[in-house]
């Protein structure tokens, strides 16, 4: 199975957030429903591993907080942008969330990448480069106004692939403590 694990957005924030980037010509756009924030990549992994992880996911103990957004950028950067994104605000319990999870999934022997983890939602990609929308979008939008939301849960999921591209399929959630 491949798998990751990942925080949802309010659906009235997917929907805004899948409207930003429709201008750019040849921008594969993420389906609103789909958006989401990436918390750990797995890649494959089998199913007593994935049944092991499950029970040591439950075990984390962190409380439900506010994210912001800060702004929008690009991978690798802005002459050739290859993967649009929105970024987040430094937050302390994101980073303990994500760490958390980094640990917990080591401790159950999948292994990770060492790259740094980078809050993004990925709202679209691209193959060729439009240097001038993407300019547009990235000046436009660098004081996002999009509310903060809650963070109530994180999920781990399914990425199924297919010739239409990837399906992701929700295998269970996992309820953040909660705040006043
Ligand atoms: P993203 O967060 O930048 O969009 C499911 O495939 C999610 O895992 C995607 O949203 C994707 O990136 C993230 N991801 C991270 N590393 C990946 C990889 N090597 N292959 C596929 N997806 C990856």
């Amino acid at each position: 199975m491949r798998l990751f694990i990942a925080i949802d957005l309010p659906v009235g924030h997917k929907r805004k957030l899948g409207k930003l980037c429709s201008e750019i010509p040849g921008a594969r756009l993420v389906p609103a429903e789909q958006i989401h924030l990436t918390l750990a990549f797995l890649g494959d992994v089998d199913a007593d591993a994935a049944g092991l992880l499950t029970g040591e996911l439950a075990k984390i103990e962190i409380g439900a907080f506010k994210l912001s957004f800060d702004g929008v950028g690009c991978f690798p950067n802005r002459h050739h942008p290859r993967v649009l994104w929105v970024g987040l605000r430094q937050n302390p319990h994101l980073t303990r969330l994500a760490a958390s999870i980094f640990a917990v999934v080591r401790g159950c022997g999948i292994p990770l990448e060492e790259r740094p983890f980078y809050p993004h939602i990925t709202l679209a990609r691209l193959n060729l480069t439009c240097s001038h929308e993407v300019s547009l979008f990235l000046n436009h939008h660098s004081k996002i106004a999009v509310a903060p939301f809650t963070v109530r849960e994180f999920t781990l999921l399914q990425s199924q692939l297919s010739q239409y591209g990837a399906e992701h399929l929700p295998l269970r959630n996992f309820p953040l403590a909660t705040i006043e």
